[in-house]
């Protein structure tokens, strides 16, 4: 069968193309013709031999993935013959050697979720389904923490990214506020047209003008001479470009005097740290920051889940079980927090419920299955949008 491996670490390039047996599966397992591969940021940093992630570097050569969906081609001893030529998705587990970008897959049967039909009576795109499966379950596990209310006025960062399309989606079908953080006028575009296509028109609770707070006579989104741009008719989400110089001064004049109450950050560092200061009313108090620099933070509450800049939010002081004082709120949902993978299977079921029923637009960035090597370098490079998925 056709398989990505990589025989040493480096760069992209050492992702190739190989042909390698078919695995056959054993007792309580099936074989999945597999159609989509989930490309995830930790295949980055492993591909290119990092350890310090949740998992061990894998022995090489090494197939990577472990998001898929595809059909049941094959089934093992004991496993009931219905699944064959069932359309499933999966998560491989918590594994180095993952498998999952191979056109065939073993899978062990109780890890299998038949794919929903979709919001138009037709099976879910297996794309959508393989982000829903390892991508989307983050995206309910952090939800669950952050607990959106309508009163709300969330923050995220990489708001364009695999978890941000769906964060930004569900906080504005929560009823809050957005102030999503991107870098790029595209990705901008991109989540303008994603919101605007889960939540078509002004959704019935929406105030129609500014933010609360927000500039006199003029709809956050359209204040000139800022980078901020909006979702026509919502009032509720701003969208701004973080790669603008002005972007902290862009994102308070879309607040107002209405301070962020909820942080949802996956980047971290510099940026995230600077998203965070939007929580409170820069009174000048001590924030809290571990560096004991002021950013003028004053409450709120920040759910860390990742930090794709390679450097913490200095809210975080990372690694997880260092907590440190502060007047934000300091919430993981990665590391010692989060779920075990044994129990990952609810929150993959909500996943990819909220995705049957049209309440999430799934965003994918789709690579051709061979060019692997080349998703890897555009996710390294920040030019995707949504979830990258090999097909
Ligand atoms: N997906 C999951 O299942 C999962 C699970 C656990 C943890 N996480 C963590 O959650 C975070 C977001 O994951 P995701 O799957 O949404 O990833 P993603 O699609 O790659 O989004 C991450 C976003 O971070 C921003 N970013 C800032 N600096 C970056 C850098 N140096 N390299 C790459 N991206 C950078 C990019 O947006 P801009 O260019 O707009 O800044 C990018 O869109 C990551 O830290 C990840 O490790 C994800």
């Amino acid at each position: 069968m056709d398989a990505i491996r990589h025989h040493s670490f480096g760069p992209p390039e050492v992702l190739t193309l190989e042909q390698i047996p078919d695995p056959v599966p054993g007792p309580g397992e099936v074989l999945v013709d597999v159609v989509a591969h989930g490309v995830h940021l930790l295949d980055t940093s492993t591909r290119r031999g990092e350890a310090g992630g949740p998992l061990p570097l894998p022995t090489l050569p090494t197939v990577p993935g472990r998001e898929i969906a595809g059909t049941v081609s094959d089934v093992g001893p004991g496993v009931d013959a219905s699944w064959r030529g069932r359309r499933v998705a999966a998560h491989l587990g918590a594994v180095p050697d993952g498998g999952g970008y191979a056109r065939r897959a073993v899978v062990v049967a109780e890890k299998l979720h038949p794919i929903p039909d979709g919001p138009d009576g037709a099976p879910l795109d297996p794309a959508d389904a393989t982000a829903m499966i390892g991508t989307g379950r983050m995206a309910v596990y952090t939800l669950d923490i952050a607990a959106v209310t309508a009163a709300d006025i969330v923050v995220v960062t990489g708001a364009a990214g695999a978890l941000g399309t769906l964060f930004v989606q569900e906080a504005l079908q929560s009823g809050a506020r957005v102030v999503a953080l991107a870098g790029g006028a595209a990705k901008l575009k991109l989540l303008r047209e994603l919101v605007a296509d889960a939540l078509p028109g002004p959704p019935p609770d929406a105030a129609p003008g500014p933010m609360p707070g927000g500039v006199p006579g003029q709809v956050a989104g359209a204040v000139p001479g800022t980078a901020l741009d909006a979702v026509p008719g919502t009032g509720r989400l701003a969208l701004v470009d973080y790669s603008d110089p002005g972007w902290v001064d862009a994102a308070r004049a879309a607040l107002g005097s209405s301070p962020a109450t909820l942080v949802l950050d996956g980047v971290g560092g510099d940026l995230g740290t600077a998203a965070t200061a939007l929580l409170g009313t820069s009174d000048g108090t001590t924030d809290g920051a571990s560096d004991g620099t002021d950013n003028g933070a004053a409450g709120g509450r920040l759910v860390a889940y990742g930090w794709a800049s390679g450097a913490a939010n200095r809210y975080t002081a990372w690694a997880g079980a260092d907590r440190i004082e502060s007047p934000v709120e300091v919430r993981y949902a990665v590391g010692p927090d989060a779920p075990p993978m044994s129990d990952q299977r609810p929150y993959q079921e909500r996943a990819l419920a909220r995705a049957a029923s049209g309440r999430w637009r799934v965003a994918t960035h789709r690579v051709p299955f061979a060019e692997a090597a080349r998703a890897h370098r555009e996710l390294e490079e920040r030019r995707t949008t949504g979830k990258v998925v090999l097909v």
